[in-house]
């Protein structure tokens, strides 16, 4: 949701044309955060004024314009030695989508001070009306447009003000969630950022290597405090900035700001995630610090340069049509992936590096909680079950935005998972602080290395499905499962009562990469069924038990990808109401496996063919017997009852794919949708 570019080049020549090129490059690899307009900011020719080129829609149209702009501009192929650009891709929030409401915004006519932002700033009301009275109109309908004034504003009252500690004083001033990229044609060259809630990387590339892995923080001296709401501007003090970072032998270097590393890692696997309320600034003679205006007892003095692991293949779509496709195609790897150097199959161990020291006291604890949102959501709905089972323990599972409706009372001897394929999602995150201030043990499975649920996380699971691009959650949710799945094996370790399922369950993941492949080769039998269905309004998807879940999240992934209505139903509630839809036109799509629901589901079979349904149905490989009942099955490979949702999900995957293409939408990027939800 959102994304955040910059770019800053010191003693680097590069052309505008060149730097205008890197950005839009950044952006494309954002795009599939969600988006719906776009933006850039970066000098004039003549090296006098900022140009702010905007558009709603794709970054291709932003592309054309730039273009446009540019087309008899042949000093935009002139060398420059130091410069410094910004850029965004924009989910509406306040306002819609249009050129103007479009990022960078700007401090007036004069595009002085311009900005990127990512969140929502809940006061901005309050800054504004105080901008207004201090002479200030407003262009847009953005809550970001206060920001570019704001600072503006403090630049007048504080002109020797340097340009980091304007932001200081800027941020100061906002409530709610940010990620920010300043520029200014008062301080070419330079660029500062800051994050509180929402995510922010600083990337650096250098031709020698760093002197240091760390970059000292400066902290303020002293604080005065404020809550003004826009009503006056307070007076911040000045931090320190002495032993500020430069890179080792030579001076050049180039700066990244991105939201995600996916945006950096083609020019550098070096990067520093930003932490709430850091600035982060690189001056005119090309050295980057951070600073924060208080220092806490348990504040580091540094934060650390992390290499990333992530290699840009990773983030390229290879020889499919769509990332989705291509994710949906690659669970064979990334379930391998997430029980990589973790499951002993010759011996039965589980060892979970990131948790390891913390099962003692999951052990002890009442309850467990697994709280997330849409298909992160699902995988918790999935392995409920089984974690019941293994752990002995209640298992609640929670949507985090209902969580926090609700004030649901947490104990100190509660474990919370918190479960987030982005590691971003406000809601969840807003859970894990919730859960965290009242004491329970946190426990992170995230994809996303470096994102706030991880670090934000008492302990974690990583669940290494590699990075997931297709707004649309696949992989993600297959290692999710996997993961939690493995929780369980580690809980029920010294349980001699449970050494015959676990075993079970252990032969069971040994074989699942294979089995999945095996259910991919349905795919051409998959497109058949979608041409069937591509032109309906609506999709029953109905079963129980172990797959219920994948009932839900088969329902999600139509709504996502093809807008038809869809909805997942618990076999067991079908008299209960959703029978009335049912009828010889309606498509109802059932799971029916040989698992201990068996009988129950035939039930429901028989409930729904009575009604003149007829139902698609997925069953297990070789099941004649069901299979009869339809003259359109998939068949599945059989596996223990417990994994079967980590076959079960594909073919809805691999539906929802095919009628998404077949209606012509839009698969990487579904309208309205977001990969990563950073406001509530
Ligand atoms: C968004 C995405 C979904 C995802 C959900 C939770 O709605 O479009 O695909 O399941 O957020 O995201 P998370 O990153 O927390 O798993």
């Amino acid at each position: 949701m959102c994304g955040i570019f910059a770019y800053l080049n010191y003693l680097t020549p590069k052309t505008r044309r060149e730097v205008l090129d890197l950005l839009v490059n950044g952006l494309k690899r954002l795009e599939y955060r969600g988006y719906d307009s776009t933006g850039v900011a970066i000098d004039s020719t003549d090296g006098k004024d900022i140009v702010l080129i905007k558009s709603s829609g794709k970054v291709k149209i932003l592309e054309d314009a730039i273009s446009e702009k540019f087309a008899i501009d042949n000093k935009i192929d002139e060398p420059t030695l130091i410069h410094c650009g910004i850029s965004h891709t924009r989910w509406a929030t306040h306002g819609v989508p249009s050129e103007i409401n479009s990022h960078p915004q700007r401090s007036g006519s004069d595009n002085a001070f311009v900005v990127v932002h990512n969140g929502i700033i809940t006061n901005y009301k309050d800054v504004k009306t105080f901008l207004e009275n201090h002479g200030y109109s407003f262009e847009s309908d953005t809550d970001t447009e206060v920001i570019a004034k704001l600072v503006h504003h403090i630049w007048k009252a504080h002109p020797k003000y340097s340009f980091r500690e304007l932001v200081e004083q800027v941020i100061q001033q906002l409530e709610g969630a940010f990620a920010l990229a300043f520029k200014s044609k008062h301080f070419p060259g330079e660029c500062v950022a800051s994050r509180r809630g929402s995510p922010l990387l600083v990337g650096i590339k250098t031709k020698t290597r760093l002197a240091t892995d760390h970059i000292p923080i400066l902290y303020g001296k002293e604080h005065r405090p404020h809550g003004t709401n826009g009503r006056d501007m307070p007076v911040i003090p000045r931090s320190e900035s002495t032993s500020e970072f430069m890179p080792v032998d030579d001076k050049e270097v180039e700066y990244f700001f991105a939201s995600d590393a996916s945006a950096v890692i083609e020019h550098t696997n070096r990067v520093i995630y930003l932490e709430d309320d850091d600035v982060a600034a690189v001056n005119k003679d090309g050295a980057l610090s951070i600073h924060r205006l208080r220092k806490c007892t348990d504040d580091p003095h540094a934060r650390e340069i992390t290499t990333l692991k992530m290699e840009i293949q990773q983030i390229m779509k290879g020889n499919y049509d769509y990332f989705m496709q291509k994710e949906i195609f690659e669970q064979p790897e990334s379930v391998i992936n997430t029980m990589r150097g973790r499951l002993n199959f010759e011996n039965g161990t589980v060892t979970l590096g990131g948790i390891k020291d913390y099962i003692p006291e999951i052990k002890r604890c009442r309850r467990l909680m697994l709280i997330g949102c849409g298909t992160s959501y699902h995988s918790a709905v999935a392995t409920r079950q089984l974690l019941e089972e293994l752990t002995e323990l209640p298992v609640m599972v929670e949507l985090a935005s209902d969580f926090l409706d609700r004030n649901t009372p947490i104990f100190r001897d509660d474990v919370c998972f918190f479960i987030s394929q982005s590691g971003e999602t406000a809601d969840t995150l807003m859970a894990l602080r919730y859960c965290k201030q009242r004491g329970a043990l946190i426990v992170g499975i995230t994809n996303t290395v470096g994102s706030s649920i991880c670090r934000e996380s008492h302990c974690g699971v990583h669940i290494n499905a590699g990075p997931e691009i297709g707004v649309a959650s696949t992989k993600a949710y297959t290692s999710q499962f996997i993961s939690l799945v493995m929780f369980g094996l580690v809980m029920s370790e010294d349980r001699i009562s449970l050494q015959q399922r676990r075993q079970e369950i252990i032969n069971g993941l040994k074989n699942l990469d294979k089995q999945i492949r095996k259910v991919l080769e349905l795919d051409n039998k998959v497109l058949e069924l979608a041409n069937d269905l591509y032109q309906h309004k609506s999709l029953l998807i109905m079963g129980r038990g172990y797959n219920f879940a994948t009932c839900l999240e088969g329902a999600l992934k139509v709504k996502e990808l093809t807008y038809m209505h869809s909805e997942g139903i618990m076999a067991g509630e079908l008299k209960h109401g959703p029978l009335a839809l049912v009828d010889h036109s309606m498509p109802v799509l059932m799971i029916i496996l040989r698992d201990p629901v068996y009988a129950k589901c035939m039930n429901a079979l028989q409930q729904v063919t009575a009604r003149e349904g007829r139902p698609i149905i997925i069953c297990e490989e070789g099941d004649e017997d069901t299979k009869s009942y339809s003259s359109r099955a998939l068949e599945i490979p059989k596996t223990v009852d417990c994994l079967q949702g980590v076959l079960t999900v594909i073919p809805m995957q691999l539906l929802s794919y095919h009628i998404a293409v077949l209606r012509g939408c839009d698969v990487d990027c579904p309208r309205n949708l977001a990969k990563s939800v950073t406001v509530e």
